[in-house]
């Protein structure tokens, strides 16, 4: 499997109109925290819009190394149950290949005290330390050891009626301690937390299972302590994946006549959807979930700059500098979250983009001709890049090292050649 899915590729030809629907599918970002905190109870749950991604096959993988039973009843609907012997620590060889991993963390410490847990080590597009969430766990009354590359979460006592201020607001920190508190008595408070719209759907299903959290949206998070027992078994469906809609909507005004994005929260990408807007891409809201987006002759170059929700997002930011490529005229891409998060700009030199980068910055030169090459995916976000590159570029466009695609899109060549993409999966 190692040596197979590093050789998968996409081979893409460039320059067909696309035209049609596409339906998007349940958020990866809110998946992940919300399979973990299914480890704060023993009750099934039910959860529906679940997306067949690699990410979501490891974290279930990881759920019945530690001893949860999980049926697919249909092909995005799971039923997750509880098998008496628990284990609390995640291996090496599973928390290598998804950092989310460390989402277990919280729900572990909350129910058990305790949890051990491989340091994630980094990834493409930076270290990713986790320093807040275990200063945050400290906080919370955990005593915290690195052993052999491992985190050893342990804990006497709760420490009740804590307000820990995060120094950043970090998604994962945010995820981890609020699992964290459910069951401590009193009110935990965190402040300065992340508000992206995943945060919100972990909150409500941990609401809906019965705990108690308020502030949810708001940069102030107060967690009123329940008991284990009270968690109920519930069935929850899982929001659409705002950056998957985002990556089609860049793709509609790039290379369609016009696409209608189906099954998305418009609000989740607010943002984003005005930068969209300046560079005069017709954009019409067909309904609260339905967008139609037209081709645009004459991007206006438009620069933007990442930041946590709600400003924009930097899931978002490699496959906006594609589409600025095709602006008319100079846009400036700042990357502020994450310190190597511009390993696509090399490839994308290869199609033949005008980049010049700088630190943090990546300046483009619109409009330039594309032109297809082999290149490689070298983390999620870049892989959809290099897809949208693709689909712009004239000629043929191979790339490599797909899996990294296949952590964050589903079923994307099925999408994609369903509003007439020329492109197909070449299993080595
Ligand atoms: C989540 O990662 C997402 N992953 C990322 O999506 C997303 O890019 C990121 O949030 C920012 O929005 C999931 O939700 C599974 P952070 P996370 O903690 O939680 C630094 C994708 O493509 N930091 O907000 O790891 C960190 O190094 C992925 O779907 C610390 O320094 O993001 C980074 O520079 C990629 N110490 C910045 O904060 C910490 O303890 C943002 O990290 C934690 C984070």
């Amino acid at each position: 499997m190692q040596g197979k899915k590093i050789l998968d590729k996409l081979i893409i030809k460039g320059q067909n109109l696309l035209n049609g629907e596409v339906e998007i599918s349940g958020s990866k970002n809110a998946s992940l925290p919300i399979l973990f905190a299914t480890l704060l109870t023993d009750k099934d749950i039910i959860l529906n819009n679940v997306p067949n991604l690699r990410d979501v096959t490891l974290s279930i993988k990881l759920l019945e190394y530690i001893g949860k039973k999980i049926e697919y009843l249909n092909n995005n609907k799971i039923l997750i149950r509880q098998l008496s012997n628990i284990k609390y620590d995640a291996p090496y060889d599973l928390v290598r290949q998804m950092r989310a991993s460390v989402l277990i963390i919280g729900p572990m410490f909350a129910r058990y005290k305790k949890a051990l847990v491989s340091l994630p080590g980094g990834c493409a597009i930076g270290i990713r330390p986790i320093n807040l969430h275990l200063e945050g766990l400290k906080e919370l009354g955990a005593d915290i050891d690195l052993v052999n590359g491992y985190v050893s979460v342990f804990c006497k006592n709760f420490l009740s009626n804590k307000i820990i201020k995060l120094k950043y607001p970090s998604v994962g920190a945010t995820e981890n301690l609020i699992m964290s508190s459910i069951f401590i008595e009193g009110k935990t408070v965190i402040e300065n937390v992340a508000k992206e719209p995943e945060i919100i759907d972990l909150c409500n299903f941990l609401n809906k299972m019965g705990a108690i959290i308020k502030g949810i949206g708001t940069s102030k998070i107060e967690i009123f302590g329940v008991k284990k027992e009270n968690l109920k078994s519930i069935e929850y469906t899982i929001i659409p994946d705002r950056i998957e809609a985002g990556t089609f909507i860049i793709l509609g005004a790039l290379a369609s006549e016009s696409l209608v994005i189906k099954n998305f929260e418009a609000g989740h990408i607010e943002k984003f959807l005005e930068k969209v807007e300046a560079t005069e891409t017709k954009i019409e809201k067909l309904s609260k979930n339905i967008l139609k987006v037209y081709g645009n002759k004459n991007i206006k170059p438009v620069s933007i700059e990442t930041s946590p929700y709600p400003g924009f997002p930097t899931d978002m930011q490699a496959q906006w500098m594609v589409f600025m490529t095709q602006a008319e005229g100079k846009s400036i891409i700042k990357e502020n979250i994450f310190e190597n998060r511009f390993m696509h700009v090399a490839e994308m030199m290869r199609l033949g983009a005008n980049l010049e980068i700088k630190n943090n910055t990546v300046l483009v030169n619109g409009k330039t001709e594309l032109k297809g090459a082999n290149v490689m995916a070298t983390d999620l976000r870049a892989s959809a890049a290099l897809v949208l590159a693709g689909l712009v570029a004239s000629g043929k466009t191979e790339i490599s090292r797909i899996y990294h695609l296949d952590r964050g899109y589903e079923a994307i060549e099925k999408k994609m050649t369903k509003i007439n993409a020329k492109i197909f999966r070449v299993k080595e």
